[in-house]
Formats: C-alpha cells, sequence, structure tokens
C-alpha cells in the first residue's frame, strides 16, 4: 500500500503530550466540535486504532516496565502503527475524511528514541521505511510533569508501563516534545495545559479553525 502524501486528499491532526496532560480529554472536545461544524471526523489512537494494532496495544502497556528492551518496543510500536495506517488512518484520509489521532509516530521519538538512551536514528530510519506519513498539523499539550503524573495516576487503569517509568521520564519527555515542536515548527502547534478544560479547548480550537475551513 502507497502511505505516501500524494495519496491523502483528508486532514491527519494527532495530538501529543505527556501522560495525563489532556490529550483523551480534548480530542473528544475537538471531534465534538468538528462533528457539530458538519466535518466527517475519524477519531483514533495510538498505540491501537485497528484490531491488530489494539492486540498490541495490551502487550506494550501491561505488564513490568522491563517487560521489552527499547529496541523491542520500537519494532512493536511501528507494527502497531503501520496496521493502523493501513487499516484505519488512509483509507480515512483518502475518504476526505479528518482524521485526529492521539499520539503517533512523534510519541515513538520521544519514548522509546529518548527515554534509555538515544535512539532516535533508529526510530527515524524505521519511520521512514515503514510509516513515511507525518501528520499535516500536531497539537502538543504541555504541562508540568508532576501534574500530568498526578491525573493519570487518578485514573488508576491497568496501562501503567510508562506512568511508572516515573516523573523524572516525564520530565525528559516535557523537554523532548518541545524541543521537537521546534524541529517541526511547520505543523506543530504548543497549547498550555495547566488550565481549565475549557480554556484550552478554546485555544485548540482556535488552531484548528486557521487551518480547517
Ligand atoms: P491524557 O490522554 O493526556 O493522558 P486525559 O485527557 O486522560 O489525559 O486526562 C487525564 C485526567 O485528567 C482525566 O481524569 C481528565 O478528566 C483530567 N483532566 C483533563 N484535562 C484537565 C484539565 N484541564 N484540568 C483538570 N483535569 C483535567
Ligand atoms: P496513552 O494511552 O496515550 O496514555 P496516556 O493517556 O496516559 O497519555 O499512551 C499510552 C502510553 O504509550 C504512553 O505512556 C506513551 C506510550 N507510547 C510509547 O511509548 N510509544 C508510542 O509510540 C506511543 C504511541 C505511545
Amino acid at each position: 500500500m502507497n502511505t505516501k502524501p500524494s495519496a491523502r486528499r483528508g486532514t491527519f491532526i494527532s495530538f501529543e503530550g505527556i501522560d495525563g496532560s489532556g490529550k483523551s480529554t480534548q480530542i473528544q472536545r475537538l471531534a465534538n466540535y468538528l462533528r457539530a461544524k458538519g466535518h466527517d471526523v475519524v477519531l483514533t489512537r495510538e498505540p491501537g486504532g485497528s484490531d491488530g494494532a489494539e492486540e498490541i496495544r495490551a502487550l506494550v502497556l501491561q505488564g513490568n516496565p522491563d517487560r521489552w528492551s527499547a529496541h523491542t518496543e520500537i519494532l512493536l510500536f511501528t507494527a502497531a502503527r503501520r496496521d493502523h495506517l493501513e487499516r484505519t488512518i488512509l483509507p480515512a484520509l483518502e475518504a476526505g475524511k479528518i482524521v485526529l489521532c492521539d499520539r503517533f509516530a512523534d510519541s515513538t521519538r520521544m519514548y522509546q528514541g529518548l527515554s534509555r538512551g538515544d535512539l532516535r536514528g533508529i526510530v527515524d530510519q524505521l519511520h521512514s521505511l515503514m510509516i513515511g506519513v507525518e501528520p499535516d498539523l500536531t497539537v502538543l499539550i504541555d504541562m508540568d510533569p508532576a501534574e500530568g503524573l498526578g491525573r493519570a495516576k487518578a485514573r488508576q487503569g491497568i496501562e501503567e508501563r510508562f506512568e511508572d517509568f516515573g516523573e523524572g521520564l516525564q520530565q525528559d519527555m516535557r523537554a523532548g516534545f518541545l524541543a521537537l515542536a521546534q524541529e517541526f515548527k511547520d505543523r506543530f502547534h504548543v497549547i498550555d495545559g495547566a488550565r481549565g478544560i475549557d480554556d484550552v479547548a478554546a485555544d485548540i480550537a482556535r488552531v484548528i479553525d486557521a487551518e480547517i475551513d
């Protein structure tokens, strides 16, 4: 399957940020907002977003933090992404829809590329071999890791493998995401997430309105 941007007609928007920064809350709000304006929206997430990728999600997000090495994780997250891309994202874009994706390749650049040594080169090589697609627009919800982790832990779920790496990792991820926003200035929009849900949502709606009719 051709994953090149020329095959696309819709708009691909990703949300990124540390755990608990409010991505899931805000992406749902944005989906409601865009649907109310008459847009055809596909709301999806990573890891996951297709049957096979959801199965890989359980493998990577549950269990002990040392269950997989960083190298193996890169392969698993990329395998999940390829399936998600083939079965969910590209068909929706080819049908002219707006795809809202809760995390995408920038999360692999951060979590696998930074957290246990510098593996960014490997992440990027595998990305260009197997994925080759970037979002048209990326919303980065930035906030203090202590607050984000407090919110994430309050959910008390079973998908805590990465949250169990602790606040130090989240500090590195925050700095890494802000650096990534500089690296990909054309598509990144940084939003201050340490405010009420309505204020954050209003900022995001302004950014999106400026990009889509
Ligand atoms: P993420 O998807 O980035 O991990 P969530 O949207 O799941 O974040 O939010 C984590 C928790 O914080 C949820 O319980 C959510 O209801 C809460 N939350 C989200 N946004 C805010 C906000 N702006 N202020 C306070 N709590 C929030
Ligand atoms: P997510 O469900 O978005 O968690 P949260 O709502 O807590 O932000 O993502 C689950 C975890 O998966 C998150 O800790 C980040 C991690 N992750 C990676 O390590 N690499 C990746 O490529 C992706 C997409 C997620």
